[in-house]
Order: structure tokens, then C-alpha cells, then sequence
């Protein structure tokens, strides 16, 4: 049976070499009393003001400050690709300049080129230094690459003059990062269970039969209930992805598997949603050890497996929602019509798959088929699209 685990959404918080450094110091507190995983990284500069340590142990994380550190156990790759947000605060005019011109020569620009998470970033420094047509430029420049500036404040300067250029007030930085990442409540109160991914069924010990799904649709999904307030339970089969925030997600390998985690779930889920590509076929029996290589024909018996969307359909009570997906690699819309009627759902999504459509890409194009004969069809969009798509329509459903 599978195991169960849950994340916070992750911020990465980039700290360069100002004198109002220290801040980031309760900006870092701060946003870890506000629930969030926090990843400090310094630049050599910041290390000449704060010092790892506080960092580590307010995070509870190792903290990134050395580029060719051996000891560091993650790659900046890495590091980047978990973040929900990337904030650099304070941001120095030196940082600004070399996040404008791509340079990654310390740990934090390093990470800015290395994530595509929205980006936030707080400038601090002198105003002579702020007003520098060099330093606004550079300002421009990342303000359209999107990346989001929160203004510093007029007021006296760590150097003694005053003017705009203090750090803006650790509320507002923080308070910029929740919006950001403010989760809509249209589904507070509802849980949601997604399945994803393909399922591997044993021939022997090494080998197995499986498809190409991928998983990224059901992990899309389950990324975007939690986004509108659910609690959101993922149920997987094997992929190379990395859970979604703030989903519980269990994992499995097997359509037997699958089936038994879903009626474990099933009963307290509002909104199913059934994005697995469950293996139909198992083999009969699997060969103990390594199948040993013959020249004779082999023949390998296989038997159906259990068909989960239709059991849980028949379970389903009427406060319930089913969402269910066709794959299919030819006559879509005939197919997809049959199986909504078979397996009795609210919504089924069907798509065309094989030939370097569906299974494994970033895109996908859908065709929506309701309960009550409506159809709708989706142009190709990304997966997350899609999954935004769907949820408006499960909303809708729910509405009326
Ligand atoms: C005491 C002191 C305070 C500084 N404060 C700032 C500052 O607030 N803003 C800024 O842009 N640069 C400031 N600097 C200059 C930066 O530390 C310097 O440009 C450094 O190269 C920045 O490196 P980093 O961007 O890699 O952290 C300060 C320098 C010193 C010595």
C-alpha cells in the first residue's frame, strides 16, 4: 500500500549585501509564522551582515551561500525548482544590475536565472543610488520580464541622510508574498481527490506493463483544487513529479492498489476526479525472480482489472461529483459518449492520445462532455490551463 505525505508551499528568500540585511531576518520569521517553508540563500556580500546560522536555524533548512559549497547537499537547480515564490529582500543596486543582465555569479542571482516561479524583490539602498538612471533601468527591465517590485519607503537612511530608498516594512513584504500566493476559497470546505499517473503491473520482478502517462494532468489538477481553498488528496501511480504544495499525496503502483486507496478516500471526497491511466489488463500471475530468456513463445495470460471509475460511480451518493477521463485513439466523441453513460458520471473529459498527443506532453486538447448531452471543446492549451478549465465547469455544476 501506498505512503502519504504533505508540503507546505515552499519561499525561497534571497538575501544580498545591504545594511538592512537584518530584516530579512524577521521577514524570514515572519513568513515561516505564516505557514510557509522557507529556503534562505545569501550572497557573500549579506554574509559580511548576517550569518548562516540564524538563517538555518530559523528556517530549519540549510542555508545556500556558497555556489561551490561541498557540503551542500542540493543543487541550485533544485532549490529553485521547489520554490512557490522567490523573494530577494533586501535587493542591492548590485543585485538588481545582474538580475536585468543575467549574470549568475553568487547563490542568489544564481537561483533568480534558475527559477520561473513569480519573482518578488525589495530594493534597499541610498537614494542618490536608487535614482540612478542605471538602477531604474535595471528596475524597468525586470518589471517587464514580470518580475514584481515593492517600492522602498522614504525615510531616514541607514547612512544618515533621508530620502526613498529604506527597505520597504516587513508587513508589506510579506503581505505582497500572500497575495501572491493567496489561495482562492470557491472550494474551501470541499475535499478533493485526484488520481494520476500510470499504473505498473507486475510481470516479474524487474519487468512490468505500464502506459506513457505522465501524471502531469492529475498532478495539474490537484495543484489547482489546492489553489481554490480544498482539501486535496492525490492519489499517484509512479511518475517523476514532484507533489504539488499542500496535497496530501499517496502513492501506488498497481490498478489493485489504486483501487484500494480510492475506496479508502472515496466515501469523505466531495469532487473525484479520476485522471489515472489505470492499466485495464495484469498479468495472471507474476514470475518469481527474473523471467528467464527461452527461445520458445511465451505467452503471458492476462486478466481485467477492476474498472474503479464504475465502482465508485455506483457508490457515489448524490452530494457526490465524478469527473472522469476517456483516453482514446480514435472515434473520440463516440467513445467518450458510451463511457459517460456506462460509468454514470458529472463530467467527462476525453481526449485523443497516441502519435505524440496527450500522454507525456505539456499541452493537451480536451473536449468536455456533460450529463446532460452538453459538449464543449477545449483548443490546446497547457495542462494547467486545462485544469483551470475544469474546475470552472466542476464549479458551475456545483452551483447549480
Ligand atoms: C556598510 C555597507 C552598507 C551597504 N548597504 C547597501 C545597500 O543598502 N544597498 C545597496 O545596494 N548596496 C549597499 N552596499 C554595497 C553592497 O554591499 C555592494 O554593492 C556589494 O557588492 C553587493 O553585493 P551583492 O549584491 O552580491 O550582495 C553597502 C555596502 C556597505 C559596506
Amino acid at each position: 500500500m501506498g505512503t502519504t505525505c504533505s508540503t507546505p508551499q515552499e519561499i525561497l528568500v534571497g538575501v544580498t549585501g545591504s545594511i538592512a540585511a537584518y530584516k530579512a531576518i524577521e521577514i524570514v520569521s515572519g513568513l515561516k509564522k505564516s505557514g510557509f517553508a522557507v529556503t534562505v540563500a545569501l550572497t557573500p556580500s549579506a554574509l559580511k551582515f548576517v550569518t548562516p546560522l540564524t538563517f538555518e536555524i530559523l528556517s530549519g533548512k540549510e542555508v545556500y551561500s556558497e555556489v561551490f559549497a561541498e557540503k551542500t547537499k542540493v543543487s541550485h537547480i533544485e532549490i529553485a525548482a521547489r520554490a512557490s515564490l522567490f523573494l530577494v529582500a533586501p535587493a542591492t543596486a548590485n543585485f538588481i544590475a545582474k538580475a536585468a543582465h543575467g549574470i549568475a555569479d553568487d547563490p542568489v542571482t544564481l537561483l533568480y536565472l534558475s527559477s520561473n516561479c513569480p519573482v518578488v524583490i525589495a530594493p534597499a539602498m541610498n537614494e542618490r543610488m536608487f535614482n540612478h538612471p542605471a538602477v531604474q533601468e535595471n528596475l524597468e527591465t525586470l518589471m517587464r520580464r514580470g518580475v514584481i517590485i515593492v517600492s522602498p519607503e522614504e525615510g531616514r537612511l541607514a547612512c544618515g541622510s533621508t530620502g526613498k530608498g529604506r527597505l520597504a516594512s516587513v508587513e508589506k513584504i510579506i503581505s505582497t508574498v500572500e497575495k501572491l500566493l493567496k489561495k482562492r476559497s470557491t472550494l474551501k470546505g470541499k475535499t478533493v481527490l485526484v488520481t494520476a499517473g500510470p499504473t505498473q503491473e507486475k510481470i516479474d520482478e524487474i519487468r512490468y506493463i505500464s502506459n506513457y502517462s505522465s501524471g502531469k494532468t492529475g498532478y495539474a489538477l490537484a495543484a489547482e483544487a489546492f489553489k481554490r481553498g480544498a482539501q486535496v488528496e492525490l492519489i499517484s501511480g509512479p511518475t517523476n513529479l514532484e507533489p504539488p504544495p499542500g496535497v496530501n499525496v499517496t502513492y501506488v503502483k498497481t490498478a489493485l492498489e489504486m483501487r484500494k486507496a480510492c475506496l479508502d478516500i472515496f466515501f469523505r471526497a466531495d469532487i473525484t476526479i479520476m485522471a489515472a491511466a489505470v492499466a485495464d489488463y495484469r498479468p495472471v500471475k507474476k514470475f518469481d525472480g527474473k523471467l528467464k530468456k527461452s527461445h520458445n513463445l511465451i505467452t503471458l495470460e492476462l486478466v481485467e482489472n477492476p474498472d474503479i471509475l464504475k465502482e465508485l460511480s455506483s457508490k457515489k451518493k448524490k452530494t457526490q461529483l465524478i469527473v472522469g477521463f476517456a483516453a482514446e485513439t480514435s472515434n473520440l466523441l463516440e467513445n467518450a459518449q458510451v463511457k459517460l453513460q456506462e460509468k454514470k458520471v458529472d463530467l467527462l473529459v476525453a481526449n485523443l492520445v497516441g502519435d505524440g498527443k496527450g500522454f507525456g506532453q505539456d499541452f493537451n486538447q480536451v473536449t468536455l462532455l456533460f450529463s446532460d448531452g452538453r459538449k464543449h471543446k477545449l483548443p490546446l492549451l497547457p495542462k494547467e490551463k486545462v485544469a483551470e478549465k475544469i474546475f470552472d465547469q466542476i464549479e458551475k455544476i456545483l452551483s447549480n
